[in-house]
C-alpha cells in the first residue's frame, strides 16, 4: 500500500522519547495496572483522566438537555456541546456544521447509506436527486472493509437495484490500483473506503480513489476509524465528501461519533432518523427539517460523550499528531518486523519496513487465534482476536481468523516487546512446525 501525501509520520515528525510516553502513561488511570499489556487499542482506547474529568465535571455541574431549556444551565449545557462540536471540527479541518453527531462510526456509515436510500425512495425534493440510486446505478467498495463500512452498501443497493462492486487486494492486502481504474467508471456514484485497513495497518492511497471517484462524477465515503486518531487527519487536503469516525478509539468515550459531510451535501440530504430536535415545523401530515448538523442529530444528543470527546482531541492536540503518527509508526514498525521474523507466523498486510500505523495482524500456523489470544492474556496481554468484523478480507487471505496487536500513543516499545516474546514462546508451547 502506499502512503497518502502528508502521512510519512517517521520522517517528518519528531517521535516521543520513552519519558514522554511514560508521562503520558501516567495520564491513564487503568495503566497503572502492571499486570496490563493493553494492545487492542484499535478496538477500543483507554482514555487519559483529561477525558474522565470532562464528563465527570459537566454531568456534576452543567448536565442539562440542549437546544431546548429556557434555563441557565441548559444554555450552559448547550454552549459545552457546540464548544464540542467546534473542537472535533476544528481537529479534522472542517467547519462546525459540516459534524454531526452519531453513536459511533457505524451509525456514521449507516446515515450517508440510509439517507441516500431516502433520497432514492425520492425523499428530500429535488435537492436530493441528484443521490437518487436505481439500476444501473454502482457503489464501489473495497476487499478489505470493516462490515461497517460493507453492510449499509450491501443494503443500500438491496434496496435501490444499484449494483455494488469492490475494489479486491493482492496478496500483501494491496488494493490492485489498475482494477479500480477499471472498476470506478461512469456509473458509478458512490466510492466508499477505509483510510486505514483496522487488520492490515497499512493506509490506503486515498489520494488516487478520490482522483477516481472524481473524473467519474462519483461521492466519496471515507471510513476514518483507524486513521483520525492516529494521523494528522484533514478532510479538506484529503478531498473526501463524507467521513466516519468513533469517539471511543480516539481516546474519548463510547456513545460518540462523527460524520463528517461537505455543507452544500449534508443539507440537500434528506434525513435518516425523525424525531424531536431536527425539525423547524411539523403539523399532523408533514415536517420541515433544520439543516445540517441538526438535521442528522434526531433525539436528545450525547452531550457529556460530546464534552468527553473534545477533552480527548485538546489531549490529543496537545501532543501533536505528527508526534502521535511518528511514535506508532515506530512501534508498528517494530511489531511487523519481529512477528515477520518468527518461524512459523505469518504477518498480514505491508511486509516490514513498508508503512503502517502501530497495529500488526499474524496467524500462528495450525493454531486458532482464540489459543494464541488465550495464552498472551495469561501473560496479562490483551490483544484481538477473529475476523476482527473482516470476514470477506480474512476469506480473501485463506484464513478464518487472525491475532492482532494494536498500539496506541501510551504504548511503548517494552510491550511490544512483551508481546513478541509471547508470541515466540506460544508457537513453542504449541508445537508449530514452521
Ligand atoms: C475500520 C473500522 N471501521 C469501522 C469500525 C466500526 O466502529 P464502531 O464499532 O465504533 O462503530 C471499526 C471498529 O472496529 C473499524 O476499525
Amino acid at each position: 500500500m502506499t502512503v497518502a501525501e502528508g502521512v510519512r509520520p517517521e520522517v517528518d515528525a519528531r517521535s516521543l522519547s520513552d519519558a514522554d510516553v511514560l508521562a503520558i502513561r501516567a495520564d491513564f488511570p487503568i495503566l497503572a495496572d502492571e499486570g496490563l499489556v493493553y494492545l487492542d487499542t484499535g478496538a477500543t482506547s483507554q482514555k487519559p483522566r483529561a477525558v474522565l474529568d470532562a464528563e465527570r465535571q459537566y454531568l456534576e455541574h452543567e448536565n442539562a438537555a440542549v437546544h431546548r431549556g429556557a434555563h441557565r444551565l441548559a444554555a450552559e449545557a448547550t454552549e459545552r456541546f457546540e464548544d464540542a462540536r467546534a473542537t472535533v471540527a476544528g481537529f479534522i479541518g472542517a467547519d462546525e456544521d459540516e459534524v454531526c453527531w452519531t453513536g459511533n462510526a457505524t451509525g456514521a456509515l449507516n446515515t450517508i447509506a440510509y439517507a441516500i436510500g431516502n433520497a432514492s425512495a425520492g425523499r428530500g425534493g429535488r435537492e436530493a436527486d441528484r443521490f437518487r440510486l436505481g439500476p444501473g446505478d454502482e457503489i464501489v467498495t473495497t476487499e478489505l472493509e470493516h462490515h461497517a463500512n460493507l453492510i449499509p452498501w450491501q443494503e443500500l443497493a438491496a434496496r435501490t437495484g444499484a449494483t455494488l462492486r469492490f475494489v479486491p487486494i493482492d496478496d500483501s492486502g494491496a488494493l490492485r490500483m489498475a482494477e479500480a481504474a477499471r472498476i470506478i467508471g461512469p456509473a458509478t456514484r458512490i466510492v466508499a473506503f477505509s483510510h486505514v485497513s483496522n487488520v492490515l495497518g497499512g493506509v490506503l492511497p486515498v489520494d488516487e480513489l478520490v482522483a477516481l471517484a472524481r473524473d467519474a462524477g462519483a461521492l466519496t465515503v471515507l471510513d476514518a476509524c483507524q486513521s483520525v486518531p492516529h494521523l494528522p487527519f484533514d478532510v479538506r487536503a484529503l478531498g473526501v465528501d463524507f467521513a466516519a469516525f468513533s469517539g471511543h478509539k480516539m481516546l474519548g468515550p463510547t456513545g460518540i461519533g462523527a460524520l463528517y459531510g461537505r455543507r452544500e451535501l449534508l443539507n440537500a440530504l434528506p434525513p435518516f432518523l425523525h424525531g424531536g430536535s431536527m425539525i423547524t415545523t411539523v403539523t399532523m401530515e408533514r415536517a420541515e427539517y433544520l439543516p445540517a448538523p441538526q438535521r442528522f442529530e434526531a433525539g436528545t444528543q450525547p452531550v457529556a460523550q460530546a464534552v468527553g470527546l473534545a477533552a480527548a482531541v485538546r489531549y490529543l492536540e496537545g501532543i501533536g499528531m505528527a508526534r502521535v503518527a511518528a511514535h506508532e509508526a515506530q512501534l508498528g514498525a517494530r511489531l511487523a518486523k519481529g512477528i515477520a521474523a518468527i518461524d512459523g507466523v505469518r504477518l498480514l498486510g505491508p511486509a516490514p519496513g513498508e508503512p503502517r500505523i502501530g497495529l500488526a495482524s499474524f496467524v500462528v500456523e495450525g493454531v486458532h487465534a482464540h489459543d494464541v489470544g488465550q495464552f498472551l492474556d495469561d501473560r496479562g496481554i490483551a490483544v484481538r482476536v477473529g475476523h476482527h468484523c473482516t470476514q470477506p478480507l480474512h476469506r480473501r487471505l485463506g484464513i478464518t481468523a487472525s491475532t492482532r496487536a494494536s498500539a496506541g500513543v501510551y504504548t511503548t516499545r517494552q510491550e511490544i516487546d512483551l508481546l513478541l516474546d509471547g508470541v515466540r514462546d506460544a508457537v513453542g508451547f504449541f508445537g508449530v512446525r514452521a
